[in-house]
């Protein structure tokens, strides 16, 4: 039934991979800086967020649409709602490192419907339809299932976090937590991009995930994506931003033991 949207959605995030790419590793950046020095964005982010608004403005005009560059637009107060990151991993793209995507999802009366997280420059891109299991394509090929990682001693588990931006100045930045779990982990990631390693912990590339302050386009389809492939993405608190837990049931109680 939601499939319609899905290859939407779909479309759309090969449309916006094309243009990161047409971008990456260019010599106009046009790189800003937003919140503080750490916190940017480029022209790709700027362009692929109003390329995601006018083609849901052309397809579906009685939907919103919340961006992270642009907010709430579109016909806001409706049932069906597109949560997007035009650019998730600013900070790896204007370094020219490889891992960013773009990330959007499709909430219908506040329930994700449909997840799509696509990183163009790796060719992955991980899909969900609530109900219809999370999908893996790498290039051309034909999409695989994909399922968490069955693991459950976090001693043989690799998890991923990352760092808020305000973490210069508000000395509850994670440091602490990653401190904390590290001698209990086989090793760490800071993949620097939240939607894609939520996609790593649906296909078990990494065994867990948690992060603090982050915000709703950064989760929304990788959330889908990660429940849909066995796992649980779970509330770590409730003030710091969006703030959670990813992984099996087991290595989320295990996270859960550390960070806080
Ligand atoms: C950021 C990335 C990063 C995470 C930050 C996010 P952006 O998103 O997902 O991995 O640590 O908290 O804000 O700014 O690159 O879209
Ligand atoms: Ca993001
Ligand atoms: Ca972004």
């Amino acid at each position: 039934m939601y499939e319609a949207y899905r290859d939407f959605a779909v479309r759309l995030a090969r449309e916006v991979g094309a243009i990161h790419l047409s971008c990456f590793r260019g010599t106009d950046l046009g790189i800003r800086t937003k919140s503080n020095i750490s916190d940017l964005v480029t022209r790709a982010d700027r362009e692929s967020e109003e390329h995601i608004v006018r083609a849901v403005a052309a397809c579906y005009p009685t939907h919103a649409v919340l961006g992270e560059e642009g907010g709430d637009r579109g016909a806001v107060g409706g049932d069906y709602r597109w949560v997007v990151d035009p650019l998730d991993g600013t900070t790896n793209f204007s370094q020219g490192l490889p891992v960013f995507a773009v990330s959007i999802a499709l909430q219908y009366r506040n329930e994700t419907i449909v997840g799509v997280v696509y990183a163009p420059y790796l060719g992955e891109l991980f899909t969900a339809v609530k109900g219809g299991g999370a999908w893996l394509a790498v290039g051309d090929a034909a999409p695989q299932r994909i399922a968490v990682s069955p693991k459950r001693d976090l001693a043989t588990a690799v998890v991923a976090t990352g760092f808020p931006y305000d973490k210069c100045d508000n000395p509850d930045n994670n440091a602490e937590n990653v401190a904390r779990i590290l001698p209990h982990v086989r090793d760490l990631r800071r993949m620097g991009a939240a939607a894609y390693d939520l996609c790593c912990v649906a296909a078990g590339m990494l065994d867990g995930f948690w992060e603090l302050a982050l915000h709703e386009w950064d989760v929304c389809a990788g959330e889908l994506i990660v429940r849909e492939a066995g796992g649980e993405v779970v509330a770590l608190r409730a003030d710091r931003g969006v703030s959670i837990v990813a992984g099996n049931e087991t290595l989320v109680r295990e996270i859960g033991r550390y960070v806080r």
